[in-house]
């Protein structure tokens, strides 16, 4: 049995312009201690399939489908129930630390209290066992600056704050949303450094949710694609890098910039992402993929087609290799092609 274990989940917001679905029919599963990056433009429906595992979709969302933690259905389970997972069992960390800090009490009041509601620890023992913390996602001087306001942090180590708030229980899966968005480069590469220690020091599963796949590579063990609500392609990290199966990741990883590739053009998928309250009857990618053929008009299945690799798309893996057949309306890249022996 898996850790979490997600099958056939859905999420649908009711809006003044009909249905949004923002999420459709996914399965999953994340193992004890495993890693999981999730990838997919802005809309493709990584924050909601996150939030409705963890119970905290907007009011106008509901999920159906499965959702078990531990053997447990939560999907939907009552306050009571969620209370007990979100603090133990599953943690999760946003892009804007204050969305789970509060402004006006010092870091050592917030952490405390909720080692004293969870674990039951007297006050003295809760604030020396949160500077532990503090200093475990390496905050210098964590005694003196658990004192202080949210808002006395820099950027990055109030997102360091936020993540030993997190971890304060101890949970078994963290997830972890666009963690290091809001912030410079290299306070970025120091935070997911900083979770991949943390994930290894605790023995959690982490799901980490980004835009930008260069991200997952040095994170993860395994990369999910979602594209329109679903699953793209699902593999270990490196053949997703070194021979993507399916047209969307392809895009994805064209449009990452490579230090070995200086001059080339990055190219960027055309077309924009789909309108979700009236999302295409088949591959949501369609419209905007090379290789679109008259089957695409259906959803293809998600399919295991090589060890440990599954991907949804109609056309052959062999094709997908190959790489995209030039657009007929660039002369230049064919012309090029021709020049090439
Ligand atoms: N409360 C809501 N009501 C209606 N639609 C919503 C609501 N919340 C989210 N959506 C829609 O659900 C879809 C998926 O959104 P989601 O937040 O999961 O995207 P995302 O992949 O996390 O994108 P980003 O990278 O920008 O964070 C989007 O089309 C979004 O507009
Ligand atoms: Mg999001």
């Amino acid at each position: 049995m898996a850790l979490l274990e997600i099958r056939d989940l859905a999420v649908r917001f009711a809006t003044t312009d009909g249905a949004v679905s923002a999420v459709n029919g996914i399965d999953l599963d994340v193992a004890k201690g495993q890693t999981l990056g999730i990838v997919g433009e802005s809309g493709s429906g990584k924050s909601q399939l996150a939030f409705s595992i963890m119970g905290l979709l907007a009011r106008n969302g509901r999920a159906t489908g499965s959702v078990r933690f531990d053997g447990a259905e939560i999907l939907n389970a009552p306050p009571r129930v969620l209370n007990r997972i979100r603090a133990r069992g599953i943690a999760m960390v946003f892009q804007d630390p204050m969305t789970s800090l509060n402004p006006y009490m010092r870091v050592s009041d917030q952490m405390a209290e909720v080692l004293m509601l969870h674990k039951g620890l007297g006050k003295a023992a809760a604030v020396a066992e949160a500077a532990r913390m503090l200093d475990a996602v390496r905050i210098p001087d964590a005694r003196g600056r658990i004192r202080l306001y949210p808002h006395e942090f820099s950027g990055g180590m109030r997102q360091r704050v936020m993540i030993a708030m997190a971890l304060l229980c101890r949970p078994e899966l963290l997830i972890a949303d666009e963690p290091t968005t809001a912030l410079d480069v290299t306070v970025q590469a120091q935070i997911m450094q900083l979770l991949a220690d943390l994930q290894r020091e605790f023995g959690m599963a982490m799901i980490l949710i980004t835009h930008d796949l260069g991200v997952v590579a040095g994170s993860c063990e395994r990369v999910m694609v979602m594209y329109g609500g679903r699953i793209m392609e699902r593999a270990p990290v490196a053949p997703i890098f070194a021979d993507p199966a399916h047209p969307y990741t392809q895009g994805l990883l064209a449009a990452i910039p490579r230090v070995d590739q200086q001059g080339e053009r990055l190219m960027a998928i055309p077309g924009s992402p789909p309108n979700m309250t009236a999302p295409p009857p088949g591959c949501p990618f369609a419209p905007r993929c090379a290789y679109e053929r008259p089957a695409c008009a259906a959803m293809p299945p998600l399919e295991t087609f090589a060890a440990g690799r599954e991907r949804a798309c109609h056309a052959p893996v062999a094709e997908v290799r190959a790489g995209p057949p030039p657009l007929p309306d660039q002369p230049e890249a064919a012309a090029i092609e021709e020049l090439q022996p």
